[in-house]
């Protein structure tokens, strides 16, 4: 078997979770943290759309909310430049990327390697992109779901972590499907979270490892 390359941190963690839009699989988090489920503060929010309604619930919530233009920026390198060093003067341990439409630099994701995961509405490594709930359904595939998974710098390609399977149904549209997957968003990404900061994630090559609970 490969070697451990990583193992998460058991601690009450410090996240900060990266949108661009209406911030549902967020919103799953911050109730999941709410009832005490995950051992976390969410230490951030962050977006490069001013106008994201997932930016707005968490300024009326009263979370730290940070937006950065990416107009104000000469390159995509000086922008996430900008975002490491804001991730490291606020001590972030783990980024949660939930609907955030921009990729990431190699810069950004080796400064945080094992420390950046995504959720992604496909089970990966099929389906990779966007609006893979309709390629999915274009491609004929019977079952499609979702994949939370380490962020590298090939995009959809980290290690995953957890994925959630759901039925392709023959009368689905884009939206039905993708409100299925979502359900199941809404429950693996919070529990992926839980188990990273319980120290129970382990890395060998590119399989992640789920550890049991210590006594
Ligand atoms: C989700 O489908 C997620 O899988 C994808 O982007 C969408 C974000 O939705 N990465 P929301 O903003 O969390 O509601």
């Amino acid at each position: 078997m490969d070697d451990v390359i990583f193992r998460s941190p058991r601690k009450r963690g410090r996240v900060a979770v990266f949108l661009s839009g209406r911030g549902s699989n967020f919103m799953a988090i911050r109730e999941a943290v709410r009832r005490g489920d995950i051992n976390v503060d969410i230490a951030l929010v962050f977006s490069n759309r001013v106008d994201a309604p997932g930016l707005a619930k968490a300024r009326e919530w009263g979370l730290k909310t940070l937006f950065l233009n990416p107009k104000l920026f000469a390159s995509r390198e000086e922008y996430d430049r900008a975002v490491i060093q804001e991730l490291e003067q606020r001590q972030i341990d783990l980024v949660c990327l939930a609907g955030y439409m921009k990729v990431l630099t190699p810069e950004l994701c080796d400064a945080f390697q094992h420390r950046i995961v995504n959720i992604h509405p496909a089970l990966l490594p099929s389906f990779p992109g966007l609006h893979v709930q309709q390629k999915a359904i274009d491609w004929g595939v019977r079952f499609s779901g979702c994949t939370v998974h380490f962020v590298a710098a090939e995009v959809d390609l980290g290690p995953i972590i957890l994925q959630a399977v759901v039925p392709v149904l023959q009368d689905d549209t884009e939206e039905t499907l993708a409100a299925r997957i979502l359900v199941e968003e809404h429950r693996i990404y919070p529990e992926a979270v839980r188990l990273y900061f319980e120290g129970r994630i382990e890395v060998r090559g590119r399989r992640v490892f789920i550890l049991e609970p210590e006594a």
